[in-house]
């Protein structure tokens, strides 16, 4: 056994020193292309090495770095491979590199790529054939390297497209070429839509400006890169209605590289065109706050009659005893005594009654809880409808599409909008498309004869708007979304070399705070560019205080009370003396 492992010892030792003889055809520039790498990992770190093409010194250095590699010899991968960002890409030649899978290309887009060039290539030509293909993140070496160490790094910015450096110096090799792009136009295009960006003339140079936590953000970054914002405004083509939607097509046709709007984000199957959430919000209704009760019902609303049949109840006991305790007897009992109880009629409207002379224990406390019930039942009555009165009780909030149904509303919605409404559970009929002007114009003068879908972004602006109303209309449902969960983000061209850049720029400026900034004084800025007005929406006020005709109730009893008097006053008239003074006397 042990002659075995020494053996097997033996063989691999050897086997080791033949690699190292046949790998030392081209020892020195192995030598200095594994002095490139370690200084290349210690510029900006590498986890995953990517080799594309064979017969060069690529592959056999790999094992000495430790470090995972990918070996793609036939220069193309039919597989989507999820590469770090930190991924540093070898190519054996310049034509070794063939990637046609889309995700990948995607995932290597910004990674670094280090070439090895055979023949005589023109580093100029190499920088010109890359970036045609959007990346700039190029070095390569001459196959001479281990005589000269020298290294070209294509340049964007500047007269001569690449960078000759010299190996034994401590310059960098790659760099971040767009931290200052020295004024290079980014295609954009504004979607005018507040608060996220609202156009303005600059009163000095004339030139038509933008501002909102959309358009400041991207102003930003252009001058924090050093370039120029380049509206392409011929896109539009003299259209008048141009959404996002259109912008979002637009970055997705690469025509733009990064749109100053809101992206559609709505059952998109990829985001490569979107950049990374900007702000979460929610896209849910507005709904008119509901409707109080009308002064005319209050006073019916009040009397109800469970309470009424426990007075009845209350007012029949009392009266029972009353009489019981007077005449010691039930046969004085009758419906009529019971019911017309002098006592306990008067007692009862909380009037005045006479307390019978010499009455016993029993009776005053009967009276007394009379005086109690009377005191209760229209202290009851009044602060039941004094607060009525001062706040109508309100129909309930709508809580589900069912109730949009049930309900006077109908759901203003826009063309855009129509596919995510027509997946929640709503007919037909109660669903009106505007054009976006016509909706624009009924939902910001508040129309009260619909609901209409706003993000919680935009809703904020409203909410402050409501606040210069007398009251407000409208409050922003919580549970009736097209969409709970709505990211908003950039729509950018797929390919945008500095969208990590970009990114960066987007979170930094949230973080520090600015973005809330700008959404807290969006409403302000609307107010200045005329976006929006502090006219009050309110319908004039017709409910507010009560009119002779919200009383009928109240006045319909009380003359049907005063007719019936008036007829017992008339029949009393009418009969003759002889048999009141004797019914007086029964009593
Ligand atoms: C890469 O990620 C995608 C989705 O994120 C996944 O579908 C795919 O299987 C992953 N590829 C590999 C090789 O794991
Ligand atoms: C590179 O720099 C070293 C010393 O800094 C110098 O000796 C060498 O000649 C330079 N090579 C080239 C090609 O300029
Ligand atoms: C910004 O770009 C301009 C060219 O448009 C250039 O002149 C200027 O030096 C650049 N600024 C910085 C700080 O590099
Ligand atoms: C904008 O988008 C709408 C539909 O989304 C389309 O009908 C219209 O043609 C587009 N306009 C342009 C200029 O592309
Ligand atoms: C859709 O609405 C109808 C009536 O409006 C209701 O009967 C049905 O249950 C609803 N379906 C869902 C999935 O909510
Ligand atoms: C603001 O807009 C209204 C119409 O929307 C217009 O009548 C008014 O003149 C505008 N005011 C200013 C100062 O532009």
């Amino acid at each position: 056994m042990a002659w075995f492992i020494i053996i097997l010892l033996w063989l691999g030792n050897s086997r080791a020193q033949f690699v190292d003889i046949t790998s030392q055809t081209e020892p020195d520039l192995e030598e200095r292309l594994f002095g490139l790498l370690l200084r290349l990992q210690t510029e900006k770190i590498y986890d995953t090495l990517l080799i594309y093409g064979r017969d060069c010194a690529f592959p056999s250095l790999s094992s000495r770095l430790q470090v995972p590699t990918v070996l793609v010899s036939s220069g193309s991968t039919n597989f989507e491979w999820n590469f770090s960002s930190l991924t540093l890409i070898l190519s054996c030649d310049i034509q070794a590199e063939r990637e046609e899978n889309y995700r990948t290309l995607m995932k290597l887009h910004l990674a670094r790529r280090l070439i090895l060039l055979r023949g005589d290539f023109q580093p100029e030509s190499v920088c010109d054939f890359y970036s045609k293909k959007d990346q700039y993140n190029i070095a390569m070496v001459k196959e001479n390297f281990d005589q000269f160490g020298v290294v070209y790094s294509c340049r964007l910015f500047q007269d001569q497209k690449y960078e000759k450096i010299n190996f034994s110096e401590d310059k960098p090799i790659f760099i971040e070429q767009f931290r200052n792009m020295h004024g290079a136009p980014i295609r954009s295009f504004p979607d005018v839509s507040p608060p996220g960006c609202m156009a303005y003339r600059d009163p000095k140079t004339g030139e038509e400006k933008y501002i909102g936590f959309v358009a400041d953000l991207l102003n930003n970054f252009v001058t924090k890169v050093n370039a120029t914002l380049s509206m392409q405004m011929e896109l539009a083509k003299n259209e008048e209605d141009l959404s996002f939607v259109n912008i979002t097509n637009w970055a997705a046709q690469d025509l733009l590289d990064i749109g100053m709007s809101e992206a559609l984000s709505f059952r998109m199957t990829n985001f490569d065109s979107m950049s990374y959430p900007y702000l979460m919000s929610s896209f849910c209704f507005m709904i008119p706050l509901p409707d109080k009760m009308p002064n005319s019902e209050i006073y019916m609303a009040i009397v109800t009659p469970p309470v009424l049949i426990v007075l009845f109840i209350i007012f029949c006991i009392i009266s029972v005893m009353l009489i019981y305790i007077q005449k010691k007897s039930w046969r004085a009992l009758s419906v009529t005594s019971v019911l017309l109880n002098d006592i306990c009629v008067r007692g009862f409207l909380a009037q005045p009654f006479p307390v019978p002379r010499h009455s016993s224990k029993k009776l005053k406390l009967v009276l007394m809880i009379i005086c109690f019930c009377s005191v209760i039942t229209t202290t009851m009555y009044l602060a039941y409808l004094q607060t009525f009165l001062w706040a109508p009780p309100v129909d309930p909030f709508m809580t589900s599409f069912a109730d949009v149904e049930k309900s006077r509303y109908k759901m203003a919605i826009t063309t855009y909008d129509v596919d995510a409404v027509n997946s929640l559970n709503v007919s037909k009929d109660k669903v009106v498309v505007l054009e976006s002007n016509k909706f624009g114009h009924l939902r910001g003068t508040f129309n009260d004869k619909y609901i209409y879908p706003v993000t919680a972004v935009r809703w904020m602006t409203f909410e402050k708007q409501q606040d210069n109303f007398a009251y407000p209309l409208f409050y922003y449902s919580e549970t009736l979304c097209v969409n709970y969960f709505d990211i908003l983000g950039f729509p950018i061209r797929r390919y945008l070399p500095y969208r990590h850049l970009f990114e960066e720029h987007m979170l930094r400026q949230k973080e520090f705070g600015l973005t809330k900034l700008w959404l807290d004084r969006s409403f302000g800025d609307m107010l200045r560019l005329n976006y929006s007005t502090i006219k009050d929406f309110n319908p004039p006020l017709l409910n507010d205080y009560v009119e002779v005709h919200n009383l009928y109730w109240v006045f319909g009893l009380y003359f049907a009370g005063l007719a019936l008097a008036s007829i017992c006053f008339i029949q009393e008239l009418l009969t003759p003396l002889g048999r009141w003074r004797f019914r007086i006397l029964k009593l």
